[in-house]
């Protein structure tokens, strides 16, 4: 009875596209008549054309396009039966880039599409592709030519491209794989699931993000194959000299993209998939999370708990208990009567309330989302038209076809209610998508794939990332000024232009806090910069020791939130008792001081798609023996830190970078280039300041809007090399910075053993909150006599810890300390 009501006609017509994909043939069923799977390669080239610059090359039947995206990037595609997909991809917006120069060369061997730095050869005699640099290094190259079969499951193709793996290469990237971070030896599989207590080297995990990175002899590539299908990769796993990537349909469609430095490598990526939108400046404070805090007494409760013991925070969540029966875009009222009173308290104690929404939406006739999605057809349906049913928090449910423009709009506008109570941010769920029983969608469910029709094989791995675009550009309508803040568990490459990310349900594990550090230096890496775990672990108890330790890493996670799940102990930054409430209250208090930092850091990646988290082989690329240095990062290129992830550690081997570096807690200097033995007593985490760093630090503030900063402290770390440190500032949460109303300032430090010059240059158009600087001069390898600003002397004090400390207008520009 119940499929008789949902079932609906649909009377849509497919694309050829689809009949390419979906293999509408089977009908026919020619390919189930196939006696056995055969792989076709490609076979020696008969000719090519050019269209703009688009080059197509044929062995006589498939047809290959190379077309060239940028300098520094070149796409790939196999139509191997001639006929390209349609060039539509959710993660690449827009594949075409400006193009100053490139040119074709064509000789007895191979056929060049060359630009300015990169140069494409096809070889003639077998269709092998490969990749060098102006001078002819070769970076990449196929080991076989590009090949795929038939799919007897949909009539498609399986699509396969193999790459040479040279000796001593490395792999990085591929998103949040539990797994070390060179991923060279291993095999993967990419299909979003929802993995509750994910262990070591489990996959697939929540997302997926078909990117790498090649190093060879310190020079790095990026291979980014845009495919949304089910798709696999191996990195000189079952072949130590072959590196494949393949799917299950689709187009093999992928991009090669130049280095040789990583970080732009990862910054060609993003100019491809694009960055993350500047975040408001509170999402980057301390979160407390938990499933969940319920009624509103209780909310009220830890909020006063963080304010009366002065332990900083500017958010709270509210997981799936405030909704009325877990129906999306409601409220228990029995546990919260006045929302909107609730919420505006709240903000005015400096708190920003972040709720849950999961894709599910109960099957309820009396539910208004629910009538509104059936009455427009909105939810997904089955190959046999039924819709697509499952059971998620609320009992049975159908779910929107997020791929589709106009339920993106209906769904991004059901927030009107929520914003309108008052609520700053959202948290996206369950969207790999979840369904509890059967795991996920089956494959034959269909969607609109924005006009391009595919079953769930094609749409599964972008659901969830369609869902926070919705509710991303729902909110950002709503909002109007302000910047929403959106989280994600599921994810596509290209999410990051909607959402931060988090790990998902991890462990209160020693293992899971180290798995925390290199799937956050991962998904750095892989175009995912604002990403953090669950601070503490979801499942399970830590132990005073390592929930403290988790916040430590947590300060230097981009994205810093306690959760819990709702069958352990309370889990807040007082819960283990009055000696590590100081501590996380210490730790918590740093995150809050290094803000105008790490937010000058988010807008590098937000303008030039800079990752925040760097691995150490990224820093320094060229020295192999970095490949197995994983637990220590800079974030930003100013600070490395060394989180301590076991038991008992009193001391830790540190590997500085080359050149100096100072330690934070007591400004000492360390000399790069070399290890070093840290102290790891609980209450320091190894966290260094390279040499000639301007590191901007705000006053202790209970929340990112507490206090006018009166006059902003400024880190000055003596340097004899010519140093430039950014700092960015704006309002924090509006869109003003996109009309240019913000300021990007450059302090260029350079010391000798006697002197000390600092200068600064400023651009933009916001007035800060602030009149002067307090420099405080850090480890000066003199006694200072005289220190003139701007031609003027000024006159220094010394402070506790023995730093001379200036106060400067802000808008000097040449400081001279002798
Ligand atoms: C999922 C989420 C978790 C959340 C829970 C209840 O397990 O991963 O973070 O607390 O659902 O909504």
């Amino acid at each position: 009875m119940a499929k008789d009501l949902t079932k609906q006609q649909d009377s849509d017509t497919l694309s050829t596209t689809q009949v390419l994909e979906e293999g509408v043939h089977h009908v026919n069923n020619p390919v189930l008549d196939l006696p056995e799977i055969v792989k076709n390669y490609l076979g020696p080239v008969t000719g090519y054309h050019q269209e703009n610059n688009n080059y197509y090359f044929t062995d006589g039947g498939a047809s290959v396009e190379v077309k060239v995206v940028s300098d520094e990037i070149i796409r790939v595609r196999l139509a191997p039966k001639g006929q390209f997909l349609e060039d539509f991809s959710y993660a690449v917006p827009q594949s075409d880039q400006h193009v100053a120069v490139y040119n074709f060369e064509e000789d007895q061997q191979a056929y060049r599409v060359k630009t300015n730095t990169v140069t494409c050869v096809i070889r003639k005699a077998d269709f092998l592709i490969a990749f060098e640099d102006r001078e002819g290094k070769e970076y990449n190259k196929d080991y076989s030519p590009m090949h795929w079969e038939e799919n007897p499951d949909f009539g498609g193709y399986y699509v396969y491209c193999t790459k040479a793996a040279q000796a001593n290469e490395a792999f990085y990237g591929l998103g949040d794989k539990p797994t070390n971070l060179n991923i060279r030896g291993k095999r993967f599989v990419n299909w979003n699931s929802d993995t509750y207590s994910f262990q070591f080297n489990q996959d697939p995990l929540y997302r997926s993000i078909p990117f790498y990175i090649g190093l060879h002899e310190g020079d790095a590539y990026g291979i980014f194959f845009d495919n949304t299908f089910k798709t696999y990769f191996d990195f000189a796993a079952e072949a130590h000299d072959q590196t494949s990537f393949w799917s299950e349909g689709g187009e093999l469609q992928y991009y090669y993209i130049h280095g040789p430095h990583m970080m732009d490598v990862v910054k060609r990526y993003h100019s491809i998939t694009g960055t993350h939108y500047l975040p408001p400046l509170w999402a980057l404070g301390y979160h407390q999370c938990r499933w969940s805090y319920y009624p509103e007494s209780k909310v009220r409760d830890l909020a006063r708990n963080f304010r009366e013991r002065n332990i900083p925070c500017d958010a709270i969540y509210l997981d799936i208990d405030y909704m009325d029966g877990y129906r999306c875009f409601t409220w228990n009222k029995r546990y919260f009567p006045d929302p909107k009173k609730m919420i505006k308290d709240l903000a005015d104690d400096g708190f920003h309330t972040v709720v849950i929404i999961d894709p599910g939406i109960k099957v309820d006739e009396n539910y208004w989302v629910f009538k509104e999605g059936k009455k427009n057809r909105y939810f997904c349906r089955r190959g046999d038209d039924y819709f697509m049913e499952g059971y998620v928090w609320p009992g049975r449910c159908q779910f929107p076809d997020f791929t589709n423009q106009e339920v993106r709009e209906w769904w991004g506008g059901l927030f009107k209610g929520l914003v309108e109570a008052g609520v700053a941010g959202v948290w996206n769920d369950m969207n790999e998508p979840a369904v509890f029983g059967r795991g996920t969608f089956p494959n034959d469910v269909r969607h609109n794939f924005d006009g391009y029709r595919g079953s769930h094989r094609k749409a599964h791995n972008v659901y969830g990332m369609q869902m926070v675009r919705a509710t991303y550009e729902g909110l950002k309508t709503l909002f109007q000024k302000k910047r929403p803040f959106t989280i994600t568990r599921a994810a596509y490459a290209g999410t990051q232009r909607y959402a931060s990310v988090w790990t998902g349900d991890n462990v209160a594990t020693w293992e899971h806090l180290r798995l925390g550090a290199l799937q956050l230096q991962r998904l750095s890496v892989s175009g995912m910069p604002f990403c953090g775990t669950d601070i503490g672990g979801f499942s399970g108890e830590p132990d005073a020791e390592l929930f403290t330790r988790w916040i430590q890493f947590g300060v230097f996670s981009p994205f810093m939130r306690a959760h819990s799940a709702g069958d352990t102990a309370e889990r807040e930054p007082w819960s283990f008792g009055p000696e590590h409430e100081a501590l996380n209250r210490k730790f918590i208090e740093l995150r809050y001081k290094l803000l105008p930092y790490i937010y000058s850091v988010f807008w590098e990646h937000s303008k030039y798609g800079f990752p925040i988290l760097r691995p150490l082989t990224m820093v320094e690329q060229r020295l192999e023996s970095n490949i197995p240095r994983e637990e220590e990062f800079c974030f930003g290129d100013k600070l490395l830190v060394s989180p301590v992830l076991s038991p008992g550690q009193q001391h830790k081997t540190v590997y500085l970078p080359a050149g100096d570096w100072y330690y934070y807690w007591n400004d000492s200097r360390f000399e790069g280039g070399k290890e070093h033995e840290v102290k790891t007593p609980m209450d320091e985490m190894p966290i260094f300041v390279k040499a000639g760093t301007v590191l901007p630090e705000y006053p202790v503030m209970q929340h990112v809007y507490e206090k006018k900063i009166e006059s902003l402290k400024l880190l000055v770390y003596h340097a004899v090399q010519e140093t430039n440190s950014y700092m960015y500032e704006d309002h924090g949460d509006t869109f003003a910075y996109e009309q240019q109303i913000y300021l990007e300032k450059r302090f260029v430090v350079k010391g000798t053993s006697n002197s000390l010059k600092i200068k600064q240059f400023v651009d933009g158009l916001y007035s800060e909150r602030y009149d002067t600087y307090d420099l405080h001069l850090v480890s000066l390898p003199f006694n200072v006599k005289r220190i003139v600003v701007d031609d003027k002397p000024a006159v220094a004090k010394q402070d506790s810890q023995g730093r001379y400390v200036v106060t400067v207008p802000k808008d000097f520009k040449n400081i001279i300390v002798t």
